[in-house]
């Protein structure tokens, strides 16, 4: 039996709307997986006690956190390129970027890159974009296996409307799929999977997109794409499926939209109507919601509050790099900003998210899709990260409670690199 004890000021969310907090306490970890909080070694299950014992007193620990969507072959160029519209930003800067990682050297220079700067954020687990390109797809999943960092992460498929050094026949997109599906299973993977990734409706022809849904059928695999982000966008797919009701309905027509079990993300929502609602609850999708990214490229702001009173599936994403930020935590406070525009602007029923809801959308609301993640409870993947708020002094030190002390931490210090990571019990660093 493999075990741990951390011992430090210990925050999870309860539910959607509350902290559990617990000033310098103990944490267990037996087997990956988390034992519970204790607030006294002496209230510890005597066969627990033994664990060797890491003192972290007057660090805040929090469970790891889920970035629900980006696009790994972007990350070189976050903070460049925000003053274009979604269709625009993508023919004129991402797909040139995106092109280059057929080149393999290319690939693992900036993968290296990506992963590296991953590991310090407070993301433990992630879904990811790769680009159209097999080889380039199975080193990005190697390097994310060795990092320990868990991962879904996808070959893209893009066969139409795409330029001609970024696209592939109908044949080839799914062929590579075949053959990068079962190069991941001769991987033995402990910490990556694979998951379909149909760039969005205007890239991948009515055939390719319904090959992609009879392999969910057969494999129960899961699935990432786009939707409803940007006006011209929707447009599009209406002139592209005139037979749809709506975005997502499209998906749904294909066999692409979660559903029997079958998981699914998609990220933005930013102008999901009622039925695409409906769908995505019905089928319980779970949305990205990628403020950053949102604001970047104008897309516009996503009605979170909206999904949560009905109940949909919401993690957060950096959607990088529309988004510009690596970090789950900035996307938090982003997520909050955007939600009080929402409210004083756009619908004044749709009160701001708060503190303790973003932090529940960065741990366990992306958290649940990798299954038991994103909380401390017992019985939950251990996950947790470590933050070191000692240095952002303050005069009111020592008043503050420990849920302040996180809110603060997340404003001022959100993009910083955390001081200790653990994934699934495993310590990174
Ligand atoms: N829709 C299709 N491709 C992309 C992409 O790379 N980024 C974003 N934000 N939206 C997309
Ligand atoms: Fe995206």
């Amino acid at each position: 039996m493999n075990g741990f004890i951390l011992k430090g000021d210990i925050i999870y969310s309860k539910n959607r709307e509350e902290l559990l907090t617990f000033p310098g306490s103990y944490l267990v970890c037996r087997d990956g997986v988390s034992e519970g909080v204790y607030r006294e070694l002496s209230d510890m299950p005597e066969d627990l006690r033994s664990f060797k014992l890491i003192d972290l007193s007057g660090r805040l620990i929090i469970p790891g956190m889920t970035d629900l969507h980006l696009h790994a072959p972007q990350y070189g160029f976050r903070g460049l390129w925000g003053d274009m519209e979604l269709l625009d930003w993508l023919n004129i800067h991402t797909f040139p970027e995106e092109a280059r990682y057929a080149e393999l050297t290319y690939a693992e220079n900036a993968y290296k890159i990506f992963i590296k700067d991953m590991v310090i954020t407070s993301t433990t687990r992630f879904c990811a974009f790769s680009s159209i390109h097999r080889e380039a797809t199975e080193l990005l999943m190697d390097l994310t296996e060795e990092s320990g960092l868990k991962a879904y992460i996808g070959k893209v498929n893009m066969d139409r409307n795409s330029p001609d050094y970024l696209c592939e026949t109908t044949d080839e997109s799914y062929e590579e799929t075949l053959r990068w599906l079962s190069d991941t299973e001769g991987r033995h993977y402990k910490n990556v999977f694979p998951i379909l990734t149909p760039r969005f409706i205007p890239s991948c022809t009515d055939e390719l997109m319904k090959k992609l849904g009879e392999l969910i059928e057969e494999r129960g695999l899961p699935l990432q794409s786009h939707l409803s982000e940007n006006k011209s966008e929707i447009d599009w797919v209406k002139e592209l499926c005139p037979w749809s009701g709506c975005y997502g309905d499209a998906y749904e027509g294909f066999g692409c939209f979660g559903g029997h079990g079958n998981r699914t993300i998609m990220a933005h929502c930013v102008w999901s109507g009622d039925e695409e609602i409906g769908l995505m609850k019905k089928n319980g999708v779970y949305i990205a919601h990628s403020p950053s990214s949102n604001t970047n490229i104008a897309s516009g702001i996503a009605p979170i509050r909206k999904y949560l009173e009905k109940g949909l599936n919401v993690g957060l994403a950096t959607d990088m790099s529309g988004g510009t930020t690596n970090s789950i935590i900035r996307i938090m406070t982003d997520a909050i900003s955007v939600s009080k525009l929402y409210w004083r602007l756009c619908d004044e029923t749709k009160k701001p998210l708060t503190f303790p809801e973003a932090f529940y959308l960065a741990t366990l609301g992306g958290g649940s899709f990798f299954g038991k993640v994103g909380s401390l409870e017992k019985g939950y993947e251990l996950d947790a990260v470590v933050l070191d708020d000692s240095k952002l002094e303050t005069p009111m030190d020592g008043r503050l409670s420990l849920a302040e002390r996180l809110e603060r931490y997340c404003y001022i210090a959100g993009d910083s690199p955390v001081e200790h990571k653990f994934v699934a019990g495993q310590k990174l660093f």
